[in-house]
């Protein structure tokens, strides 16, 4: 072997390296025949569902239909009574491999309702994933971070030192979002994002979520009945009914389907008026949405409020936020 091929090779051996760590396969979440009871109530019969690498994948389905379970069953905070899932090539329904642990380090959650520590600034909150993961990492170089994910977020850098209840709804989104962000996952969950928000942030949002997938190459679950969301940044939607995934695909490919659920919704008024909205209006919204980021500024000044509930729970986790 000559030496430029020895240099070769370890160019290419290294590059291997780096590439393993993230991973590379098509597909990063894979749900196979899952089944989800609570007594006898079931939720999942036999749900088959699978994600594409750097998709925005948006999920939607009636209200109670399981999404979240769905979320939770991902990210292993729900054990299933059947099925398989694999997410990131390894499995997170098999039995306890020691391997798993940092598996969870490599997605980052948005809690229906944001579920951020009340008693923590948003700097702190950012710092919580950093310090259970990384608690090497010096404090100087982990405050850096955090002030970096929030600034990534689209906050301004004095809402780093915030409470969440100094906080407006569309904030906190942002803030948990940066919570999300803070160990740069390769898959980001999203639950309800833009829920409670008005059209103008949940524009914002979206853009947002938008541009973090293409600049961070992120593969992206959302859960949403959102229909502007859905029409304006997901790639594929996947329908949640009867217990299990009916449909997936683009907006056109479900529409060409006659399930009944499906047609009522996207071709709906609601649904009617989404797709119209799009074709109509992207320009307008993005300018709406950058005068809604730029708002946010002036927004922490505005609405204030105290930063007493030293409760130490979490914050609004049932969700439901203004
Ligand atoms: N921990 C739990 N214990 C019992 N029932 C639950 C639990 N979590 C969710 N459920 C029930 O599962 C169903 C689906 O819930 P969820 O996934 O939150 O719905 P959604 O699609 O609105 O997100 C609901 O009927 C809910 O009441
Ligand atoms: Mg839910």
């Amino acid at each position: 072997m000559t030496a430029r091929q020895d240099i070769t090779n370890a160019v290419e051996g290294a590059a291997l390296g780096e590439v393993a760590a993230h991973f590379a396969g098509p597909h990063p979440i894979v749900v196979e025949g899952l089944v989800n009871r609570f007594g006898d109530h079931v939720i999942h019969e036999n749900l088959s569902l699978t994600v594409n690498r750097g998709e925005i994948l948006g999920v939607v389905g009636g209200s109670g239909t399981g999404k979240s379970v769905l979320m939770r069953s991902i990210i292993g905070l729900q054990i299933p009574q059947a099925g398989s899932i694999e997410v990131l090539g390894r499995s997170i329904t098999g039995d306890g491999d020691e391997g798993d642990v940092d598996i969870r380090s490599r997605w980052g959650v948005l809690f229906q309702g944001g579920a951020l520590f009340s008693t923590l600034t948003v700097a702190e909150n950012v710092e919580v994933p950093l310090k259970e993961f990384y608690p090497e990492i010096e404090d100087e170089l982990r405050h850096e971070i955090a002030r970096y994910k929030v600034m990534l977020s689209g906050l301004p850098a004095e809402a780093a030192s915030k409470y969440p209840s100094e906080l407006s709804g569309g904030m906190r989104k942002r803030a948990g979002l940066a919570r999300a962000l803070s160990l740069d996952p390769e898959l980001l969950f999203l639950d309800e994002p833009t829920a409670g928000l008005d059209p103008i942030g949940a524009a914002a949002f979206d853009r947002l979520t938008k541009e973090l997938q293409e600049t961070l190459g992120l593969t992206v679950f959302l859960i949403t009945h959102d229909l502007d969301t859905l029409y304006e940044i997901c790639d594929r939607v996947a329908v949640i009914a009867e217990k299990q995934v009916i449909a997936v695909g683009t907006i056109p490919e479900l529409l060409a389907t006659d399930h009944p659920w499906i047609q009522d919704y996207f071709n709906g008024p609601r649904g009617r008026a989404a797709q119209n909205s799009q074709e109509r209006g992207r320009a307008v919204k993005a300018d709406q949405a950058v005068k809604a980021d730029q708002a946010v500024y002036s927004d922490q000044t505005g609405t204030a409020a105290s930063a007493d509930d030293a409760s130490g729970t979490m914050d609004n986790p049932a969700g439901g936020e203004a």
